[in-house]
Order: structure tokens, then C-alpha cells, then sequence
């Protein structure tokens, strides 16, 4: 006859059990070269873009760089800065991000048409994976 005691132990078991793989697999997809083989020209792709936007406006570089750290500042960079919800309770339209610059708005969206208009690129890249490289390329010379 089974042990009860072990047996009311088992869901604490396997809840340990999925959360260790699951975390090591959530880590293992994490690699700095994943692109490479996905969308190979995508810094490339980005920082012509990103150039682009500044050359359009001398706003886009901070405007970017301020997008970026507003995303992330909340819950973490998950590009959710750039939903636009029909309730009208994105995170965009918070009081916090009120003075974000729609230059910035508009430079994640131009190199996100330029990532995806390269066959092998497109709807492959993360919205937070773009919002990351412009922000990296609005602070590089
Ligand atoms: C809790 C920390 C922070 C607070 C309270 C804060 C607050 C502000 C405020 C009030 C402005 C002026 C907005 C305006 O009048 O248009 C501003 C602009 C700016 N912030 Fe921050 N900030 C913080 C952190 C950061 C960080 C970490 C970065 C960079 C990673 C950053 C980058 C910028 C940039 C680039 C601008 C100028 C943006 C533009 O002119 O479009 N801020 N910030």
C-alpha cells in the first residue's frame, strides 16, 4: 500500500521538478549569437535604420534611449510600451510616459518595417530584441 505521506508530498515534487527544467530551457535559449543563423544582417539592418531616424530628427537618438529604459523599467522589456490597446490603458498613455517623444515611437517602428521587409528576417525578431539594438545604436557614434 502506498505511503500517504510520500504521496501527498509528490505535486510540491514535480511543481520543483518542471521549474528546474523549464528554467534551465527558458536559460539555454538565451544566446548572445541567436540571430546569426536566424536574421544574419539584423545589427546591420537596424543601425541603417536607427541612422535613418536621426538624420530624420536629432530627437530620435534620446527619444529611443528614453523609450527603451521606460519599457524596461516596468515588469521588465517586453516591448509592451508599444501596445496600443482599444481600452485605451496602455502603458504608453500612462501619466509616467506622457512625455515620451513620438520620434522614439517612430524609430522602433521604421527599423522594425526594415527587419521585416528582409525575407529572411521577417516576424523572426522580438519587438523587444529591436527596441534593445536601436537603443544600443542611438548611443553609438
Ligand atoms: C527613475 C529614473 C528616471 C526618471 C525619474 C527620469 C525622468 C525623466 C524626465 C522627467 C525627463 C524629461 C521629460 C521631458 O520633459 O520631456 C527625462 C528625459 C530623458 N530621460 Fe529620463 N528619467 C529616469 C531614468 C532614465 C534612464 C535610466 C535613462 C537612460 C537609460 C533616461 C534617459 C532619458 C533621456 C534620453 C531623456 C530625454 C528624452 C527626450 O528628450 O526625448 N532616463 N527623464
Amino acid at each position: 500500500m502506498a505511503n500517504l505521506g510520500s504521496l501527498a508530498s509528490l505535486p510540491a515534487i514535480v511543481v520543483v521538478v518542471e521549474v528546474a527544467i523549464f528554467s534551465s530551457f527558458a536559460a539555454a535559449q538565451l544566446r548572445p549569437d541567436y540571430y546569426a543563423s536566424v536574421c544574419p544582417n539584423l545589427e546591420g539592418i537596424v543601425r541603417y535604420s536607427v541612422k535613418q531616424s536621426m538624420v530624420k530628427s536629432p530627437i530620435s537618438a534620446p527619444a529611443t534611449l528614453r523609450l527603451f529604459f521606460h519599457d524596461c523599467a516596468v515588469m521588465g522589456c517586453d516591448a509592451s510600451v508599444m501596445i496600443i490597446s482599444p481600452t485605451v490603458d496602455d502603458k504608453w498613455r500612462n501619466y509616467d510616459d506622457y512625455s515620451l517623444k513620438p520620434e522614439g515611437f517612430q524609430t522602433i517602428l521604421d527599423a522594425k518595417a526594415a527587419v521585416d521587409s528582409d525575407p529572411q528576417c521577417r516576424y523572426k525578431v522580438s519587438c523587444p530584441d529591436i527596441i534593445a539594438l536601436a537603443a544600443r545604436e542611438s548611443v553609438s557614434r
